[in-house]
């Protein structure tokens, strides 16, 4: 068991941890078949390589960034990206879900806000904020919208003053619904989508490796899982792969057809 003194402790809120904790080497794991697009792969890597020259930046006086906001639909790759931004920076990786800690209690979201960017000014971490759009969304009430009014205050504060080593990352499927404010304050910006052909023939061949299969097979999935999402071409060649395991056979077209149909994936028309 690992000592931890209280300030490099997860925060508690009505007794249970407010995030979860990743080690960069679990994150590292995690991360392994990540296919980005040109462009934010270019986003990525610019932001790396400015986190790891910050003297240079300080010697010309020009900030770093160290605030990042992800757009995109479900199964694309925000969640993904805070795991790969940790194991690349070796800084922990700390998942908070905005939308639980917010609706468990309302009432203190703000000071729970506050004890989290506490955290990550003291242990350098990858801070993630993921269903970041939680924050603003309200109920009818007329008590929730004030509390959230000063959930949202607070939060501008907290990304006025975020600065260390420490990173913020939020992640949110509703670029609309974010209060403007608290969108210029975030330096990076990244937008996500469904694969294209390209990327999704390289997720399949990650996801496939050295499986044994039948000729051609990979043409076969890129065109039969046409229009969906990274979540899930990856849930189907698992369950492809699994069948093929139980009957001893190499993945085939078959079992890719079966898998889909077990499935079921909301796939976008069009
Ligand atoms: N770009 C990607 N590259 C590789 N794998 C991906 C990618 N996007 C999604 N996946 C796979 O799908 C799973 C779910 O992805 P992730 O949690 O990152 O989605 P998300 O964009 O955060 O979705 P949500 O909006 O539902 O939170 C990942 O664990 C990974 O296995
Ligand atoms: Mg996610």
């Amino acid at each position: 068991m690992s000592k931890m003194n209280n300030s490099n402790r997860i925060p508690r809120a009505k007794g249970i941890d407010m995030a979860a904790f990743y080690t960069p080497k679990e994150c590292r794991r995690k991360a392994q078949h990540i296919v980005f697009s040109a462009e934010n792969e270019r986003i990525v890597e610019e932001f790396i390589t400015i986190l790891g020259m910050k003297e240079k930046f300080r010697e010309h006086d020009v900030s770093i960034p160290n605030k990042m906001v992800m757009f995109g639909p479900p199964g694309t790759g925000k969640t993904l990206t805070a795991s790969y931004l940790a194991q690349r920076l070796e800084l922990p990786l700390v998942l908070v879900r905005l939308d639980a800690l917010i609706h468990s209690h309302l009432g203190e979201t703000g000071s729970n806000v506050r004890k989290l960017f506490e955290y990550a000014r003291l242990n350098p971490c990858v801070l993630f904020l993921d269903e970041f759009d939680a924050i603003g969304r309200t109920r009818e009430s007329n008590d929730e919208v004030k509390e959230m009014a000063r959930v949202v205050n607070t939060l501008l504060q907290c990304l006025d003053e975020f600065e260390g080593d420490s990173i913020l990352v939020a992640a949110t499927n509703l670029e609309t619904q974010l209060d403007h404010a608290i969108w210029r304050r975030f330096d990076t910006k990244m937008t996500y989508s469904m694969p294209d052909e390209d990327s999704r023939r390289l997720y399949i061949s990650k996801l496939v490796g050295s499986f044994e299969q039948e000729n051609r097979l990979e043409d076969y999935i890129c065109e039969h899982l046409a229009g969906c999402s990274y979540a899930d071409v990856e849930q189907i060649v698992l369950k492809a792969k699994r069948k093929a395991i139980i009957g001893s056979t190499p993945l085939q077209r078959q079992l890719i057809a079966d898998a889909y149909n077990e499935y079921r994936p909301r796939v976008l028309q069009g």
